[in-house]
């Protein structure tokens, strides 16, 4: 095997547009260049990062007005509110005065106070306190506020995007909607989120999230022996701008992923059945009748990911534990274990990726989604 000579940034994209416009049974993988150039991050980051909807989490983790969290759009840190009107909106985190980062974390809060000099700013993000600045003629306390950001809630998610013209997300949705409303998806109780950092690019994680060729493999030991992947069905319909998503049955022997008797709304062989979403550019979900998990991420560097990881289960199955913090934990347990063997695959890949003699090689029919995910960055970065 021959090394592979460093390609220049326009040879990337040239080759990722031509791996896109291939036909998915003579397809390979994507130019490993397009995980480890740091020129592609910051390309990235101007084409995908600051103006796509990007998940921040669930609304039910903002539950009462005053509630808060910190998120971070790109290099925009950002306060995710839920006002004293219910509605959830995202402002920029960042102080008007000299630019500290106002909050960290989650909590309640009536007003968010700068830790820097203290000046003060209400739910609405209107400023109503600064000290001192009563000799400063060019000072207007009723002229500032923080920046708001497009925030969106679409079926218990958070959506947020920097850029003020996209279009509202479920339009971009539409047609992934009509396949998860019977799950009643927006009624699913958060049980944890955390916030981790991987060794790894951005879209070795997507990909690994999106394809279940792995799952018999490398998860063995956890979901991997109650999905028969090759019963997984693509969308018939074809393919989407804005996601790719794939259904799961489940086995008769599966410990969780069915619906519980008390749901109702899903009928005959959906009661089996998980969806797989990807809302691009990376917010990748399992959503099962009975539970759901996510992550949202984002770049930090190439070789970094920063990972917002969480997990909801369906009303009628907490309500159905004798004992719902044993549960929770059970659950949690198990999910984490899932995440590590993840963890391990694709930090090794970014090693891969990096290595003088490898190549991207050909993909299965089971790698469908990682194929539109292929076209979907070069729709994004090649145009
Ligand atoms: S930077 Fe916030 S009060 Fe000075
Ligand atoms: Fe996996």
């Amino acid at each position: 095997m021959q090394m592979q000579q460093p390609l220049k940034f326009d040879d990337v994209l040239n080759a990722l547009k031509r791996i896109a416009a291939t036909p998915l049974d003579a397809a390979t993988a994507p130019p490993k260049a397009i995980y480890t150039l740091p020129e592609m991050t910051a390309h990235e980051m101007d084409r995908i990062f600051t103006n796509e909807w990007l998940c921040a989490g669930r609304a039910d983790e903002v539950p009462n007005p005053g509630d808060f969290m910190a998120f971070e759009c790109g290099d925009q840190p950002l306060i995710i509110i839920r006002g004293t009107d219910g509605s959830i909106s995202a402002r920029s985190n960042i102080c008007r005065h000299r630019m500290m980062r106002l909050i960290e974390g989650r909590g309640n809060a009536r007003k968010f106070t700068c830790p820097y000099h203290a000046w003060t700013y209400n739910l609405d993000g209107q400023l109503v306190g600064a000290a001192f600045m009563d000799r400063t003629s060019c000072f207007n306390k009723s002229d500032i506020q923080l920046p708001s950001v497009r925030c969106e809630e679409y079926l218990g998610w958070i959506y947020v995007c920097l850029d003020p013209d996209v279009s509202p997300v479920a339009d971009m949705l539409a047609e992934l909607t009509e396949k998860l409303l019977p799950y009643n998806m927006q009624d699913y109780v958060t049980i944890f989120t955390e916030d981790h950092v991987w060794e790894t690019n951005w879209k070795c994680l997507t990909e690994n999230f999106m394809e279940g060729y792995h799952l018999p493999v490398a998860h063995h030991d956890t979901v991997g022996g109650h999905f028969p992947v090759e019963e997984t069905l693509f969308d018939e319909r074809g393919s989407f701008a804005h996601f790719t998503s794939q259904l799961f049955v489940k086995t008769g022997t599966a410990p969780v992923g069915t619906a519980h008797p008390d749901n109702t709304s899903l009928i005959g062989k959906w009661r089996n059945i998980s969806v797989m979403p990807t809302v691009f550019p990376s917010h990748m979900y399992v959503l099962a009748p009975d539970h759901l998990w996510y992550l949202a991420l984002q770049p930090d560097g190439p070789g970094r990911t920063r990972i917002r990881y969480g997990a909801a289960l369906a009303p009628e199955v907490l309500a159905a534990q004798a004992d719902p913090q044993s549960y929770i934990a059970e659950t949690k347990a198990f999910l984490d274990a899932v995440q590590l063997e993840d963890k391990q695959l694709v930090e090794g890949i970014f090693v891969g990726a990096k290595a003088p003699l490898s190549s991207p090689g050909p993909l299965s029919w089971l790698e469908r989604e990682n194929h539109e995910f292929t076209q979907y960055l070069a729709r994004r970065l090649c145009d």
